[in-house]
């Protein structure tokens, strides 16, 4: 679902972020991306996302080879994506619903269906009673939970979130996780990036770990017990 091969991005001439990047996700795995602040796991993910281009190597993702992809195809790579980004990136002068709806009505979905979908969404989350309020009248958790929830919307192929849990007190963080194993469950390829430890410990799913901007690690999701 997710190649990369010797993925390098340098911002400006010498900053460089990403080196020699090299991995394979199958469609339907659950996969954390680990590593300190500034290895890279935002820039990655951006770059799945196709708002960044990597500066050297190939990116293949659904189908698509994002370096050689005309601006015309990126709506289609974004339509089969869902992503909860960092800094959450919600519309301030949008009401809860008209976020969380904006990509379907994008899609030219009517409108009692994006009615439906955005609850439903927006109920996986716990927040199906804010949907007339603005995000600046939600805490910070809560925001967290409407990106998570416009991420979902769309029945996505592909999940990248990137810290999705950092806002969250550890019970919620638990049930966000859940529900993402809920949804790569039904099929859909997950990828967050966290630097979260104890999260990773409890959810024992594979694991790649950066270090500026280096693989360091793929540990494969630790193998079940078996009760003899
Ligand atoms: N737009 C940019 N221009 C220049 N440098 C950047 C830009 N975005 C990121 N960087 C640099 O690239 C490196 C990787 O940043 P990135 O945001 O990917 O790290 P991260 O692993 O997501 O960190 P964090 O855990 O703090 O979110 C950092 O050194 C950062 O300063
Ligand atoms: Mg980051």
């Amino acid at each position: 679902m997710i190649t990369l091969t010797h993925v390098g991005k340098q911002y400006g001439r010498i900053h460089t972020a990403l080196a020699d990047v090299n991995f394979h996700i199958d469609p339907g795995e659950f996969v954390f991306l680990t590593g300190p602040s500034g290895a890279g796991k935002s820039t990655l993910l951006k770059l799945l996302f196709r708002q960044q281009m990597p500066t050297s190597g190939e990116i293949r993702l659904a189908g698509h080879r994002l370096a050689s992809m005309s601006a015309k195809e990126i709506p289609f790579l974004r339509r089969k994506l869902g992503v909860v980004f960092q800094d959450f990136k919600l519309i301030h002068t949008m009401t809860v619903f008209e976020n969380v709806a904006f990509v379907l009505k994008v899609m030219g979905v009517s409108f009692s269906e994006q009615k439906q979908r955005a609850f439903r969404s927006l109920k996986m989350v716990g927040l199906q009673h804010k949907l007339s309020s603005y995000p600046l009248q939600l805490s910070g958790g809560e925001q967290q939970r409407v990106a998570i929830a416009r991420a979902l919307v769309n029945d996505p192929l592909v999940l990248l979130a990137d810290e999705p849990t950092g806002n969250l007190d550890p019970d919620l963080a638990q049930e966000i996780m859940s529900l993402f194993e809920r949804i790569n469950g039904q099929g859909t390829t997950v990828m967050v990036a966290t630097h979260d430890r104890n999260l990773i410990q409890r959810m024992r799913k594979r694991v790649l770990g950066l270090d500026h901007g280096r693989m360091g690690f793929d540990l494969p999701a630790p193998a079940s017990m078996v009760v003899v």
